[in-house]
């Protein structure tokens, strides 16, 4: 007779455990008027408006990164690595391109603009540097600085030289050595003119996405050696930290890692099952490594793998601003088949974009509000909709600056927001289906047009700084 209750007993209260965690928020939203916001209260005069975007994406002629060669190869079964088997190329050409790319950032109120070096055409063979490639963001620098835009560099964004990646990448802990150089070459260029840097970008997702669910280079499948990347691609970004800090201008540089923070919530919380696979995907996409930059443990107990535990000294303390990448949640649902044992569930309520991530601007607010505790400041460096219809474009980025102007009203101190994109790029494994941009991009032409859907992220921008 006891045992069954004990047994309830328990099983309550892991479930409570586990929602405690951070538990799905949603708002009602037919009670929020976001057009009343008072935005120039609520973002302040220094607050940045930007856009991002990263090399790969845009620059084209990246034919010497370990993605070009993912485009070229095929995976299992003869099927392209790519959506449509299609490859980045030219990609917007923005490499010629960048004083027409500016001018449409000028074209919508922006003061900041985020973009990668793309380590594969400065240091194209391991120790030689490509003074032209040098030259060139030189060039892209002060036409921005010119433009009264501020340059805020990513070190790595996803890319790296196939030499790099022929050494192991970071598979191999001995290879880090190799991007500390590569960072600190790029300080001693443009340290100067630039005084926001992103270490590396994502952690999280190049470690489990290329190393664990296989979709991204080198197409691994094994979580542990995932795992053993996360901590290598931390540890990057510590000595990255302290190597910029120690050279000249490093104190005046303000340095930060950028986080894609991608909430996992159960899709019935009532359910063992579902809170529990949600806890751990939560675990090894966001938590370890946030608790790593709290303080300096890399450690995780893993079903199947056991605690694993690495001190990261260097971690800790190594960051001026936190960067936050932030698109939408997904909902665990687990299920009785061995070959798949969980699935993404949606709600009938949810919209869609074309991605697989629903519109939630309130995980945007909850995402703050984690990174917030941090303590350090916060940008948004990167938001945004794939939207090929751009109807739902409009919406979203009203109701996720929405949230944004929330987290600071509730104290999370933001000092920045990047849109992805400033215009349609190509989207890695999905090549050029999904459509991030503020401006329309064909690959065919090239030719970039503002979208109808875009045209709010300028009034909001305009209304912060003229008392709207
Ligand atoms: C992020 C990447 C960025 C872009 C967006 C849609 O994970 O950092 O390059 O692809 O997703």
């Amino acid at each position: 007779m006891l045992a069954p209750i004990l047994a309830t007993a328990a099983y309550a209260a892991a479930i409570r455990a586990l929602a405690r965690r951070d538990p799905e928020l949603t708002w009602d939203w037919t009670t929020i008027n976001v057009d009343r916001l008072a935005f120039a209260q609520a973002f302040g005069p220094g607050f940045l408006w930007g856009v991002a975007t990263s090399a790969h994406q845009v620059e084209g002629g990246c034919d010497n990164n370990q993605w070009s060669r993912w485009e070229a190869v095929r995976g299992p079964g003869g099927r392209p690595r790519i959506h449509g088997g299609e490859r980045s190329g030219l990609a917007c050409d923005q490499w010629d391109r960048y004083p027409e790319d500016i001018a449409l950032m000028q074209a919508l109120g922006v003061n900041a603009y985020r973009f990668s070096v793309e380590w594969s055409k400065i240091e194209p063979r391991l120790g030689e540097f490509d003074g032209e490639a040098i030259a060139h963001y030189h060039r892209l620098i002060d036409a921005l600085r010119d433009a009264g835009i501020e340059p805020v560099i990513t070190l790595h964004h996803f890319t790296h030289p196939i030499w790099f990646d022929e050494l192991g990448a970071f598979e191999e802990a001995a290879n880090i050595d190799r991007l500390v150089r590569f960072s600190e070459r790029v300080f001693a260029e443009y340290g100067q003119k630039v005084r926001l840097w992103c270490t590396i970008n994502e952690p999280a997702v190049v470690a489990m996405v290329g190393h664990f669910l296989g979709l991204f280079p080198p197409g691994g499948r094994d979580p542990r050696r995932a795992i053993t990347v996360l901590g290598n691609l931390l540890q990057a970004h510590g000595r990255i930290y302290r190597a910029l800090k120690a050279m000249p201008g490093g104190d005046a540089a303000s340095i930060g890692l950028v986080k894609n923070i991608f909430h996992i919530d159960p899709y019935r919380r009532w359910h063992l099952g579902d809170a529990g696979a949600a806890a751990l995907f939560d675990e090894v996409f966001n938590r370890m490594a946030l608790r790593a930059l709290r303080t300096g443990r890399f450690e995780a107990k893993i079903p199947g793998l056991g605690h694993l535990a690495r001190a990261l000294p260097e971690v800790q303390e190594s960051l001026d601003f936190i960067g936050l990448n932030y698109y939408s949640h997904l909902r665990v649902k687990t299920q009785a088949s061995r070959r798949e044992p969980f699935t993404w569930a949606y709600r009938p309520t949810d919209v869609a974009t074309d991605m697989p991530y629903a519109l939630y601007p309130e995980g945007l607010y909850r995402a703050l509000r984690q990174v917030g505790g941090l303590g350090v400041p916060v940008y948004v460096t990167e938001n945004g909709i794939a939207d090929a219809r751009d109807d739902r474009r409009d919406t979203f980025i009203r109701r996720y600056l929405y949230a944004v102007a929330r987290a600071m009203g509730d104290g999370v101190d933001v000092r920045g927001y990047f849109y992805w994109s400033l215009l349609d790029n190509f989207e890695w494994a999905e090549g050029w289906s999904m459509k991030f941009g503020l401006y329309a991009m064909d690959p065919e032409d090239r030719v970039r047009r503002l979208r109808p859907g875009a045209e709010v992220y300028r009034e909001i921008i305009a209304r912060s700084r003229g008392g709207g």
